[in-house]
């Protein structure tokens, strides 16, 4: 496929090493396979019965808050705030939830290595749902429609063990969230004219996303973590964003992160992993605690980043052309010092700001991939 790379005239506004670097951003959707380590992962009984649980209200101790309360299909899988509230106020922003599949690091800290497990966070955090391993074991033993969905799901009726049947509650909601996959976009089919030497194709990309692609590629050095089809490396960094709670607390991000790992009953080397040669753990097993790793974050996907403001782990930037501002002004100084510098301010001039913006929002799906249809999603059990 990568043999298309020999540029036609139409493609020389790109030089060849620039077009090398923007086909890597393809092709979309990337090929994907079931996670080994969740049982539950591919199987539409899963499925149906994780979509159930992901609107189920009586997850939460006040019987109120339900995943879709913080990640709402109607605002891009995002609440559109700059810190969520669930019980109570949490410190983050909620990421939208799509191409989940692609990660290997789960929250903006990286605490969880698994989907399943990131899953069970909210249920377990009094400050977002809270309910906890008895009570929602007891709710899923208790309702018809619940213990319906799970036996469908798991192939047997939910039995004593709490904790299992917790676990099995992420690892459906992990079976309906890796669906989420979003759908192509304006830079996909320029980037596959490209590939193809489609010079007409190429053209129907704006010049000035043509401009902001340029700089994303180059000057901006932004691909160097916004890299891959998904747009991140899947790593964690300081993008120089201030990570100030509050007087006198910061958050530590992936150095705390790494830490809860460690702690977690959760992970991929415990117990609850469904693949017995653990063949995805690797990075839990050889991750180390830096301190570079303080103030560090996750590199977030780009995609359908337009539908998604605010940004950055606390939602404390407003929209697309404050980020590309940030990065423009950064404060070299507050970067970690050690290693390669990667971050540079950038100095862009507000035209420069602007390219970088619509190039941004040609990252945006055309049309869904999986049309969301209803809002409820009761299992149908007789
Ligand atoms: C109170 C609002 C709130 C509720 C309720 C909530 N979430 Fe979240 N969600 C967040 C926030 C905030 C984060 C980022 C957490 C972090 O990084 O520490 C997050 C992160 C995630 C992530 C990680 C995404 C990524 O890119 O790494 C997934 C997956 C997720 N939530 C799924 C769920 C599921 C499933 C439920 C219901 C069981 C749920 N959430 C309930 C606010 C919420
Ligand atoms: C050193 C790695 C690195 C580079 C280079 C980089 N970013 Fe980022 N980017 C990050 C990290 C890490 C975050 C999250 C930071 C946080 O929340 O504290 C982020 C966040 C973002 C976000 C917000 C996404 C969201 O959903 O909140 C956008 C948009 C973005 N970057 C665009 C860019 C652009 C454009 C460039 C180039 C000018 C760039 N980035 C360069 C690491 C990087």
């Amino acid at each position: 496929m990568l043999s298309g790379i020999a540029a036609p005239a139409a493609a020389l506004d790109f030089t060849a090493g620039e077009q090398r670097r923007i086909l890597r951003h393809g092709p979309w959707p990337p090929a994907s396979r079931p996670d080994p380590s969740n049982r539950a992962s591919g199987e539409p009984a899963a499925i149906a019965f994780g979509r159930a649980l992901f609107f189920e209200p009586r997850l939460s101790v006040s019987g109120r808050v339900s995943c879709a309360t913080c990640h709402r299909p109607d605002r891009a899988w995002t609440d559109g705030l700059p810190q969520s509230r669930g019980q109570r106020a949490v410190d983050r922003n909620a990421p939208a939830l799509f191409n989940l599949r692609f990660n290997r690091w789960f929250g903006w800290d990286g605490a969880q290595d698994s989907l399943w497990a990131q899953n069970l966070r909210p249920l377990l955090d009094r400050r977002e749902m809270g309910i906890g391993p008895g009570g929602a074991a007891r709710l899923v033993r208790s309702d018809r429609q619940l213990s319906c969905g799970y036996r469908r799901a798991f192939g047997e009726a939910p039995g004593a063990d709490d904790e299992r049947i917790f676990v099995d509650l992420g690892k459906a909601l992990a079976a309906f969230l890796e669906t989420r996959v979003t759908g192509r976009t304006p830079f996909d089919d320029f980037r596959d004219a490209l590939a193809r030497g489609d010079a007409a194709g190429q053209a129907r990309y704006p010049a000035a996303a043509k401009r902001g692609l340029r700089l994303f590629v180059g000057r901006g050095n932004c691909a160097f973590c916004h890299f891959g089809p998904a747009f991140t490396n899947s790593e964690f960094a300081d993008a120089g964003v201030p990570h100030f709670i509050g007087p006198g607390r910061v958050d530590p991000g992936r150095h705390g992160g790494i830490r809860k790992l460690r702690r977690s009953r959760y992970t991929l080397l415990g117990r609850f992993n469904d693949d017995a040669g653990r063949s995805t753990a690797a990075g839990t097993r050889y991750v180390r605690l830096r301190q570079s790793n303080f103030g560090e974050f996750r590199v977030p996907g780009l995609r359908n980043a337009a539908l998604t403001a605010p940004y950055m782990h606390a939602g404390s930037l407003a929209t697309l052309a404050d980020v590309a501002l940030h990065y423009s002004t950064l404060d070299e100084e507050r970067l970690h010092a050690g290693g390669e510098r990667i971050l540079r301010r950038l100095d862009l001039s507000a035209r420069e700001r602007a390219d970088l913006v619509a190039f941004l929002e040609t990252l945006t799906e055309t049309a869904p991939r999986h049309g969301f249809v209803g809002k409820s999603g009761a299992v149908q059990c007789r």
